[in-house]
C-alpha cells in the first residue's frame, strides 16, 4: 500500500491540493491503485498558531511516506524565507531530492505567449540540480546594519553533487530517445547518429570556478553518451533562445539558482503558472521524492477558488509515472489534454472564468 504524505500547506496550495487528490482517487480506482494519505499540517497557519516550522517527529513521519504530494508555502505574514527555508528546502536537502524536473510543454489549445510557436516548438525538460549551489544558506553577515555591513552567500557545487545532476540529465535524454528523436537536430547531427541533445546552461564566462567545474563534468559525461548531442549556452543567452527559439531545446541542465529563474520563464512558455508541474527526485529511492506545482502560494489570488490546479493535477502524474504507474500518468496527462483542447472551462489565468473545482471536476470526467 502507498503511503502518500500530503503537504497541502499555504494560499492556493489547499485548494489545488483537493483537486489533485479528488483526480488522484478516480486514476486509482481506475488503475486499482492502493494507498493511503498521511496528511501534514505544516505551512504558515500551523507556525503562526504553534511556532513550529518542522518539528523533527513529523520528518520522521515523512520520511516513511513513499512519495509527498506538497501545495505551496510561503505567508504573507510570515517572514520570507522561514517556511521555504524550513519546509520546502529542508526536505528537498534532507531527502536528498538532488533532481528538480521540471518539463516545459505547451499543450494543444493553450494561447502560448510567442507569436508562430506551438505545441511542436515548446517542449523541453529542465533537470534543475536542486541541493547545492546558492540555496544550502552558506553566508552571514558582518557588522549587521551598519554603514560597513558585508553580507555573504556562497555557492556550493560538488563534484559528485554536479555528477549526479548531469547523468541523470544524460539518462533522461537517452530515455527521451525512445519517445522520438528531437525534432530540433539538423539533418547533419541526424547522419552523425545523434538522437537528443542535453544542453548545460551556466555562466562559463563569469564563474570561474563553479562553472568551470560544471563544463569540466559536462564534458566528461557527454563521452559516455556518443548518441546524445551536448550543448553549453550561458544564462542569459538562454532566457533570449528560450523565447525567441524555443524548438532549440531539448532537455537542459543547469544550477539550482540558474533553473529557478529558467523555469518560471518556462511557465509562461506553456502557458503560465498554472500549468508548470514539477517533481523533486530522490533517484537512488533511499527517502521519498516530492511532487509539487512550481508556483507558490498565489496570495493574490488565495481564497478565492480560482486557482488553476491543473500544476498541482500534472505533478499527481509526475509522481505516478515515479511510483511505477506510467498508465495512469498518461490516463491524467490525456485527461489534461482533452480539457484543454476544449475553450472551457478555464480559470482567468488562461482567460476563462471558471472556478478551481470546475476545471478539476472536468479533468475528471475527462478520464478514461
Ligand atoms: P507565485 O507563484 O505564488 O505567484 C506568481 C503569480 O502567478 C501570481 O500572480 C499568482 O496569482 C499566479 N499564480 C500562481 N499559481 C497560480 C495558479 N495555480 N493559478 C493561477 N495563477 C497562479 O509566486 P510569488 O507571488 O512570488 O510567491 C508567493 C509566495 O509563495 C511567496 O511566499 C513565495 O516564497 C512562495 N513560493 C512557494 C513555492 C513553493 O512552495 N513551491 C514556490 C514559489 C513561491
Ligand atoms: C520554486 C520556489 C522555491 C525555490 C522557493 C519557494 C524556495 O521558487 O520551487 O521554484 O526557489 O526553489
Ligand atoms: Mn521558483
Amino acid at each position: 500500500m502507498i503511503q502518500l504524505g500530503v503537504l497541502s500547506g499555504d494560499g492556493v496550495g489547499p485548494e489545488v491540493i483537493a483537486e489533485a487528490l479528488d483526480l488522484l482517487g478516480m486514476i486509482a480506482q481506475l488503475e486499482g491503485l492502493e494507498y493511503e494519505l498521511v496528511p501534514f499540517d505544516l505551512g504558515g497557519d500551523r507556525f503562526l498558531r504553534t511556532g513550529d516550522v518542522l518539528p523533527e517527529d513529523e520528518i520522521g513521519r515523512l520520511a516513511r511516506c513513499d512519495a509527498i504530494l506538497l501545495g505551496a508555502v510561503g505567508h504573507p505574514k510570515v517572514a520570507p524565507g522561514i517556511l521555504e527555508k524550513g519546509i520546502l528546502l529542508r526536505l528537498r536537502f534532507d531527502f536528498q531530492q538532488y533532481v528538480n524536473l521540471r518539463p516545459i510543454q505547451l499543450y494543444p489549445g493553450v494561447e502560448g505567449p510567442i507569436r508562430g510557436k506551438g505545441p511542436d516548438d515548446v517542449d523541453m525538460i529542465v533537470v534543475r540540480e536542486n541541493n547545492e549551489d546558492l540555496y544550502v544558506g552558506a553566508g552571514g553577515f558582518t557588522r549587521k546594519g551598519t554603514a560597513e555591513e558585508v553580507a555573504i552567500q556562497t555557492s556550493i557545487n560538488t563534484r559528485a553533487g554536479v555528477e549526479r545532476t548531469i547523468r541523470y540529465a544524460f539518462n533522461l535524454a537517452r530515455r527521451r530517445a525512445l519517445v522520438g528523436p528531437f525534432r530540433g537536430l539538423s539533418a547533419a547531427d541526424r547522419e552523425r547518429g545523434l538522437l537528443r541533445q542535453v544542453t548545460l546552461v551556466a555562466k562559463t564566462n563569469v564563474l570561474t570556478f563553479a562553472h568551470d567545474l560544471w563544463m569540466r563534468v559536462f564534458t566528461l559525461v557527454a563521452g559516455a553518451y556518443p548518441e546524445i548531442k551536448s550543448e553549453y549556452q550561458h544564462v542569459d543567452a538562454c532566457c533570449m533562445r528560450m523565447v525567441t527559439n524555443p524548438e532549440r531545446f531539448d532537455v537542459i541542465v543547469t544550477t539550482n539558482m540558474f533553473g529557478d529563474i529558467i523555469t518560471d520563464l518556462g511557465a509562461v512558455l506553456q502557458g503560465g503558472m498554472g500549468l508548470a508541474a514539477s517533481a523533486n527526485l530522490n533517484p537512488e529511492r533511499t527517502f521519498p521524492s516530492m511532487f509539487e506545482p512550481i508556483h507558490g502560494s498565489a496570495p493574490d489570488i488565495a481564497g478565492k477558488g480560482v486557482a488553476n490546479p491543473l500544476a498541482a493535477i500534472l505533478s499527481v502524474a509526475m509522481m505516478l509515472d515515479h511510483l511505477g504507474h506510467a498508465r495512469g500518468a498518461e490516463r491524467v496527462r490525456g485527461a489534461v489534454r482533452d480539457v484543454l483542447l476544449a475553450p472551457a472551462p478555464r480559470t482567468p489565468d488562461l482567460g476563462g472564468n471558471a472556478t478551481t473545482r470546475e476545471v478539476g471536476r472536468a479533468v475528471r470526467d475527462a478520464l478514461h
